[in-house]
């Protein structure tokens, strides 16, 4: 007899961003004539950088000839890449990372949910709430967890993030193994300062624990007192991972490209207490289960790097920064309490009611998608998310439609 994965039985539903486009597929089905906005999901609109598309061109031509034709690359991502990348995300910054210390992949989202593999199933694993549900999905997918009881998963440590504490968690007071931060956060929109940073990897020394940085929104930190990499940090080669995307800041949602940082010196311990690296570890996933990124992704990642690539990033992110600004001031002007869309590109608002109520409301009256926080988790309940990834035209005409409406 073929039995399941029972952990699959305790998720919820489906996948959040599933849910939603479910919902709004029915809806524009109901109402074919509506016009929808879609300030829900973070998904980029606007066209690859131009020196992008160059280099893809020239690496897709490379990939007709004979001479020039690349098959199998090298898993961790070539050479090429993994250099621009320590340097320009890193050394630049005076963090100490190196290029074998990158591994190039196809998405935050997939090395975000499978790093958690490399650790023992009873480890006690803390969770920010509202948090994006992937790493909280893949614990549950992985047996880390009991059921779900009153909008929570049993035997997870969940760090509340809530008005109180700036959407910024305190740390746990019980002992933990495996911690999961995002900076700038996803949902919120929050940041953390250096001081707040170094807290966590004092934490992570002190307990023998492993800290999780998801930096995917780094490119948005305006504040240049705030750290845009774990490893700025002291001491956090030994007590960290950091996943970085080329999604929101290069635009390469469709595209598919990102790198998760593993120092030489990261470490986790076996039943004895004896350390083991884990860098060795996750090299021989890596290359067990993934093939590596193509190489004409690899080349038009690489020109992100250059100096047209950079400049030509710099005026997509501040666009979206500059809707994120409209957003911010049109729903504070409304009256409602905004965090985020200050170093983010998500605006957090206090929805004065039920996060999905909010969800239907908007969607209803405006045609404006937004993601309700409840969907996030418990602490995300009363709030809801709109995302600065769209045109300034739909921007400004979803803030119109919203001030008619809500005013
Ligand atoms: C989000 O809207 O939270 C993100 O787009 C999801 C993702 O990056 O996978």
């Amino acid at each position: 007899m073929i039995t399941i994965n029972e952990n699959y039985l305790k998720l919820q539903a489906s996948y959040l961003f599933s849910d939603i486009a479910r919902r709004v597929n029915a809806f524009q089905k109901e109402n074919p004539d509506k016009n929808i906005i879609r300030l829900g999901i973070g998904d980029v609109t606007h066209g690859l950088p131009p020196a992008c598309i160059a280099a893809f061109h020239k690496a897709v031509d490379e990939m007709a000839v004979d001479a020039t034709f690349r098959g199998y690359g090298p898993e961790q991502g070539y050479s090429f890449l993994r250099e621009a990348i320590a340097l320009h995300d890193f050394q630049s910054r005076g963090a100490d990372i190196h290029a074998d210390e990158i591994f190039v992949s196809d998405g935050a989202k997939c090395d975000t949910g499978n790093i958690q593999e490399l650790f023992a199933q009873n480890i006690q694993v803390a969770i920010p709430d509202p948090v994006y549900p992937v790493y909280l999905d893949t614990n549950v997918m992985a047996g880390r967890t009991g059921n779900f009881v009153e909008g929570r998963y049993q035997g997870l440590v969940y760090l509340d993030s809530t008005r109180d504490n700036n959407f910024v968690p305190d740390l746990p007071r019980e002992k933990v193994d495996l911690i999961y931060l995002c900076f700038p956060n996803n949902p919120t929109g929050s940041t953390i300062s250096r001081e707040g940073l170094k807290r966590w990897v004092d934490y992570a020394r002190e307990n023998r624990a492993l800290i999780l940085f998801d930096a995917a929104y780094e490119a948005f930190i305006r504040d240049e007192s705030l750290p845009k990499s774990i490893f700025e940090i002291e001491g956090a080669r030994e007590v960290a991972i950091e996943f970085r995307s080329l999604s929101k800041n290069a635009g390469f949602t469709g595209t598919r490209c990102a790198y998760t940082v593993v120092p030489k010196e990261c470490r986790a311990f076996d039943t004895q207490g004896t350390p083991h690296l884990i860098h060795p570890l996750w090299n021989r996933r890596h290359c067990t289960k993934f093939n590596g990124v193509s190489y004409p992704v690899q080349r038009a990642a690489e020109a992100v790097y250059s100096d047209i690539g950079k400049a030509q990033i710099t005026e997509l992110v501040d666009g979206y920064m500059t809707n994120a600004a409209l957003i911010r001031t049109a729903m504070t002007e409304l009256g409602y309490d905004c965090v985020g869309g200050d170093n983010a590109p998500y605006i957090w608002i206090d929805a004065k009611g039920g996060s999905w109520e909010f969800f239907d409301m908007l969607l209803n009256k405006t045609g404006v998608v937004c993601t309700p926080g409840a969907g996030f988790g418990r602490c995300g309940e009363g709030y809801i998310r709109l995302s600065a990834f769209n045109s300034r035209a739909n921007v400004e005409r979803a803030m119109q439609r919203i001030k008619k409406s809500l005013a």
